[in-house]
């Protein structure tokens, strides 16, 4: 593949996701501003999210309204970019194949970010056969076999820490909990097992600088598997307990072994929180530790801490209690 292009005019699908709404928050902010930023989203977000559209127009994003499946409306809106950022949900991730072979045709579209920001998908053999990595692996095959002109980036960023350093309702709780308004906690494995995670503002910030960070010769497709911190529950327990006053929490575990047989039990009965178990104990065991982490790669922008994180953590409690939500 030739030199690097310049990813200048980007076009973002998913974005008014969980982790596009952040992505795009980061692509408007970016200094150097890029040349043109739009967003692609469907007829139905395009009228249940009027305010917060008119909101980004007014901020000097184009917003391209279409169908996702449909060939014309997608070949028409890559014309005036040449690089596509993918944000869209788990559900519709093999939608990405046909994204990836027009990109791939269109004489405009030279980079491309399949939507990943989470759990790295071929960490170890064991990966293969993990059930909520099918469609990402299926979509990295597809490129590996079929797409050759494009440069691809797959953002690795593990779990997001807004989620894994918060409050889990329902079951889910069981996987691991911080409750600052009860100060309780469920800790997962024996609360010392490391977990590298990145924030939702840090994916963005990272997306942009590795945007910036050209390919080395050959390198495409690549990998970055990036982070804000590496922590351990039990490191998280003692940064809430020190921000809420010095109190002792109340503790619980859910042993890996435990969290192994929901996860079985809810896979035989087809319960989606599966998906949760799954990524809950592939992270418990380990699977976010990187040999290397790239953010050296991508210029080592700033990135928040655990500090931070759970600042933001207890403020969103307060704010809820506030509010009544609580
Ligand atoms: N690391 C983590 O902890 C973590 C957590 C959650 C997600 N993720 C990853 O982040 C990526 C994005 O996930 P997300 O949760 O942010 O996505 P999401 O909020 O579920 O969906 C993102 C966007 O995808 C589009 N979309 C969703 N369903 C669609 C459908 N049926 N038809 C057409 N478009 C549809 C929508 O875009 P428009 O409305 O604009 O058309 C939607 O706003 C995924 O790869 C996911 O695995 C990682």
């Amino acid at each position: 593949m030739a030199t690097s292009p310049v990813p200048s005019k980007i076009l973002l699908f998913g974005a008014t996701g969980v982790i596009g709404k952040f992505i795009l928050e980061q692509l408007i902010e970016a200094k150097p501003a890029f040349e043109k930023i739009g967003i692609f989203t469907s007829p139905g977000t395009a009228e249940k999210k009027a305010d917060a559209i008119k909101k980004l127009k007014e901020r000097g994003v184009e917003v391209v309204v279409g169908d996702v499946n449909s060939e014309e409306d997608v070949k028409k809106a890559y014309e005036a970019y040449n690089t596509v950022i993918s944000a869209l949900g788990r559900s519709v991730i093999l939608t990405q194949i046909p994204l990836l072979t027009l990109a791939s045709a269109s004489p405009t579209i030279h980079t491309f970010y399949p939507s990943e920001y989470g759990t790295d998908i071929e960490y170890d053999a064991s990966s293969a056969a993990e059930k909520p990595h099918q469609l990402k692996l299926q979509v990295r095959k597809h490129i590996r076999e079929h797409i050759a002109n494009l440069h691809i980036t797959y953002l690795v960023t593990g779990p997001y820490s807004d989620l894994f350093i918060g409050k889990m309702g329902g079951a889910a709780a069981a996987t691991g909990t911080f409750d600052v308004a009860g100060k309780k906690a469920v800790l997962l494995g024996n609360g010392e097992g490391e977990v590298s995670l990145t924030t939702m503002r840090d994916v963005g910030v990272l997306l942009v600088a590795a945007l910036r960070t050209p390919y080395a010769p050959s390198s495409s497709p690549r990998v970055l598997k990036v982070n804000s911190f590496t922590t351990t529950p039990a490191a998280i327990l003692a940064e809430f307990e020190r921000q809420t006053g010095g109190e002792k929490w109340d503790v619980t575990y859910t042993e890996l072994g435990e969290l192994r047989r929901l996860e079985k039990e809810a896979l035989e009965k087809g319960d989606p929180i599966a998906t949760v178990y799954t990524l809950r104990r592939i992270w418990g065991e380990g699977g976010t530790l990187y040999k290397e982490r790239d953010n050296g790669r991508v210029g080592e922008p700033e990135v928040e801490t655990l500090e931070e994180q759970v600042r933001k953590a207890v403020e969103r409690e307060v704010s809820a209690f506030q509010s009544g939500e609580l």
